[in-house]
């Protein structure tokens, strides 16, 4: 999709999405599992929690009238066909917009829940205004994005494409021993409708950036260029338990110290590759985890993300030596499991262009940038033309109940919203 001309669609020029609505829409879901004391929510992927906001999100999709499907890895997607569209029109392949509902642990209340409110709010506007797209519109919410309890992220949508089949899906087991297919039959979402799942004319994701570059830089809206890889180790220790004040340091095999080294590891090497790298132990898990005993076994977790795909496999070829090293002086035994790869994405770049002169003729400042974290946009773009628009974070924090965005920036998010999914219906 090269040939976007900002110019093809007037009619969404003097619309606006309503505000008021949106915001109230964000509040009611993150209410969903609120976390005392803050503005976030904890609704981690196939939970109770995670179920209530699915039958919420549902019910706002339901009195909108859209076409809705729930396919086996939960997926939902919403269809609007407006009545007034010609059969010719209503047959065409939808575009598409839409994120996550899940959280992680400690949510914040924008992080996916914007785009896939958004969305709705983009319908909402289109069909009370009367504008009739040339495409039906859609809009969905994937599954699991966070992949805080079962690896990978982005699960739903990486199904939806075809990147992983539902039968692996549904056998992954989660931080607590459960698993996807079990989980999702038990909160009644484990849906019929086929995955790969249907093919749209194009996608389009409203994100807040979750990191600190726009506000920085004094910035309105992100037009989001691609994004980073992604590699998510799983790293065991098995050393051996022991007294705390008998036994001599030469006699130790203690997995403690050998997460604690790898953690430091992490950090020194990231520093040393430089910008853009980066690198997180996000989990580390001690046994029998006593003041008094040597650790026996350890689990921890390594996240290294990169943009680019030639560094990041770097960083992880120099953990892999980090831990064949501490194995032979610390005399423990690792193993690895890989929790998720996913090499950089560059999205269609008809598409960023149209991000970013649609926001820029809502008045936004704007910026072609690269995403941090992961999105569900990666994996549509493996099967349709894609991008994303991201709005400011303030203080750049996410993934945690802090998150803010200004309700301005929000508002200009989605209606640039709009006006990208109604041009990309004509193209
Ligand atoms: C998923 O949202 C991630 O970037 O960790
Ligand atoms: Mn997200
Ligand atoms: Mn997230």
């Amino acid at each position: 999709m090269t040939n976007t001309s900002p110019a093809a669609a007037g009619s969404f020029d003097d619309l606006r999405v309503d505000g008021d609505r949106l915001l109230r829409r964000l509040t009611e879901l993150s209410d969903i599992g609120s976390i005392t004391g803050t503005t976030g929510s904890s609704r981690l992927a196939f939970t109770d929690a995670d179920r209530q906001g699915r039958d919420l999100v549902v019910a706002w999709m339901q009195e909108l009238g859209l076409d809705i499907t729930i396919d086996g890895i939960g997926n939902v997607v919403g269809v609007w066909t407006p009545e007034a569209m010609s059969p010719a029109n209503a047959a065409l392949a939808p575009v598409m917009t839409g994120s996550h509902i899940d959280t992680v642990r400690t949510g914040g209340r924008y992080d996916g829940n914007l785009g896939v409110l958004g969305g709705l709010e983009v319908i909402e506007t289109l069909a009370t205004a009367g504008v009739v797209p040339h495409r039906p519109l859609a809009v969905a919410f994937f599954s699991n994005e966070e992949g805080a309890r079962f690896p990978p992220d982005m699960m739903g949508s990486l199904v939806y494409v075809g990147g992983l089949s539902l039968e692996e899906a549904h056998r992954v087991e989660g931080i607590d021993g459960a698993t996807v297919g079990d989980e999702l039959a038990r909160i009644g979402y484990l849906g019929s409708a086929p995955c790969p799942g249907l093919v749209p004319h194009a996608f389009v994701e409203v994100h807040i950036e979750q990191g600190p570059v726009l506000e920085e830089a004094g910035l309105d809206i992100g037009a989001v260029e691609s994004v980073q890889g992604i590699s998510w180790t799983e790293i065991t220790i098995e050393g051996q338990s022991n007294h705390a004040g008998t036994t001599p340091m030469r006699l130790r095999h203690d997995a403690g110290f050998v997460a604690a080294e790898i953690t430091s590891f992490v950090r020194r090497m990231v520093n040393e590759l430089g910008d853009p790298q980066v690198g997180t132990v996000g989990m580390i898990e001690l046994h029998p985890n006593l003041v008094n005993v040597v650790a026996a076994s350890a689990k921890l977790t390594v996240d290294l993300r990169n943009t680019d795909n030639d560094v990041l496999i770097e960083a992880e070829r120099r953990l892999e030596t980090c831990l064949e090293q501490l194995a032979e002086s610390e005399g423990v035994e690792i193993s690895t499991r890989t929790l998720a790869r996913f090499d950089p994405v560059v999205f269609d770049s008809g598409v960023v262009d149209l991000v970013e002169l649609t926001a820029k003729r809502l008045g936004a400042a704007t910026l072609r940038m690269p995403s941090g974290a992961g999105h569900d946009a990666q994996m549509m773009e493996r099967v349709c033309p894609t991008a994303m628009i991201f709005t400011p974070s303030h203080r750049g924090i996410s993934h945690n109940p802090a998150e803010h965005t200004d309700r301005h920036h929000l508002e200009l998010g989605v209606n640039t919203l709009l006006g990208v999914m109604v041009q990309l219906a004509e193209i």
